[in-house]
């Protein structure tokens, strides 16, 4: 039903990219432009969620946009921090790392953004509109002109012939899973487990990092081999049955975002790549540094030259 949301989202931080690169043309003559991804990307993401939960948008550098997305990336450093008193709770009454008070500022933030969304659609109701809810990649690329061509945009409905795209994405979310830790869970009842007594309450973190690097399971575990999603491994999915494979957790508190996601990456990343060219600026490996925050990787900026394909028809 939001289909219609994330492929206009889409289409307007695609229209982003290809003015930057007219402008870019102009002032420097260059044929590629250089991007920021973790921006563009964390726009884009945080477009189609506020516009499918609020109905709004915010235009490109709309500064209360960029303030509320670093509220959001501050939080979710914050939801994955490393506090003591979560493991010892009598280590509470220290304050170690001073997180609580930069906890209690960054919600503050938040909660100011919401009131201030909340009198706009209360004033929107009020008169009278309607609150309404409207090198790597070379083989991706091969693989969507071969099943979508380039007449035509890709759509939703080709994703089911792009097996290698969904290879990359699975291979992605095994070696960088966005919450590595998933959420905090609690035992609701006592329990036994593997001999153990767990009591009523106790606190349950689960390494999916771990499961999804476990090299008894995954040969180069650290290597990102789309191959394995193409051989061997080509029946496992990410949908919480395979358990070698939860980037997404499992069971009732699996997150119930995951086939929501799964179509906004697909269809982003196969967009992105039909229609443009994608360079790394320089022949460094792209450093994706792990930190200790809800992600593995920290939001730093991703720099990559793009330079729009020919005779595409959009
Ligand atoms: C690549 C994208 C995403 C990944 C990898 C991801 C991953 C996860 C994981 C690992 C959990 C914890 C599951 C568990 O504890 O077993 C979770 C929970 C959750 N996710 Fe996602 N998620 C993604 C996107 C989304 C999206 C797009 C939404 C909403 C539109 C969403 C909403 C939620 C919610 C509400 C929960 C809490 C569920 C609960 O505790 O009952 N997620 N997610």
């Amino acid at each position: 039903m939001l289909g219609h949301v994330r492929e206009s989202e889409l289409k307007a931080s695609l229209k982003d990219i290809h003015d930057a690169w007219e402008n870019n043309k102009e002032s420097e003559g260059s044929n590629m432009v250089k991007v920021d991804m973790t921006q563009w990307l964390g726009t884009l993401v945080l477009n189609i969620v506020v516009r499918v939960i609020l109905g709004k948008r915010f235009p490109t550098n709309d500064e209360e946009g960029i303030h509320f997305q670093n509220v959001i990336r501050k939080t979710f450093e914050l939801l994955g921090a490393f506090v003591a008193s979560d493991y010892i709770p009598y280590m509470d009454r220290f304050n170690l790392g001073g997180y609580e008070k930069e906890m209690m500022l960054v919600w503050k933030e938040m909660d100011n953004i919401m009131d201030g969304l909340l009198q706009e659609h209360k004033r929107e109701i009020e008169s009278g509109q309607h609150f309404s809810i409207q090198s790597l990649l070379g083989s991706v690329q091969e693989e969507i002109d071969e099943h979508v061509g380039r007449d035509r945009p890709v759509a939703e409905s080709d994703m089911k012939n792009l097996f290698y795209l969904e290879a990359v994405i699975k291979e992605t979310l095994r070696l960088y899973p966005a919450g590595p830790l998933a959420v905090p869970h609690k035992s609701m009842e006592d329990c036994v487990m593997s001999g153990y007594n767990v009591p009523k309450g106790t606190r349950l973190l689960i390494n999916l990092w771990k499961l999804q690097h476990d090299q008894n399971i995954w040969p180069d575990p650290d290597e990102f081999k789309t191959e394995r999603f193409m051989t061997t491994d080509k029946h496992i999915n990410v949908k919480g049955k395979h358990y070698e494979l939860l980037p997404f957790g499992s069971g009732q508190r699996m997150c119930p975002g995951v086939f929501f996601a799964l179509q906004a990456l697909r269809l982003t990343l196969a967009t992105l790549i039909q229609q443009f060219e994608l360079v790394k600026p320089t022949d460094e490996q792209i450093d994706i540094t792990k930190s200790s925050g809800l992600t593995t990787s920290k939001a730093m900026p991703l720099e990559v030259l793009l330079s729009p394909r020919s005779s595409l028809n959009t």
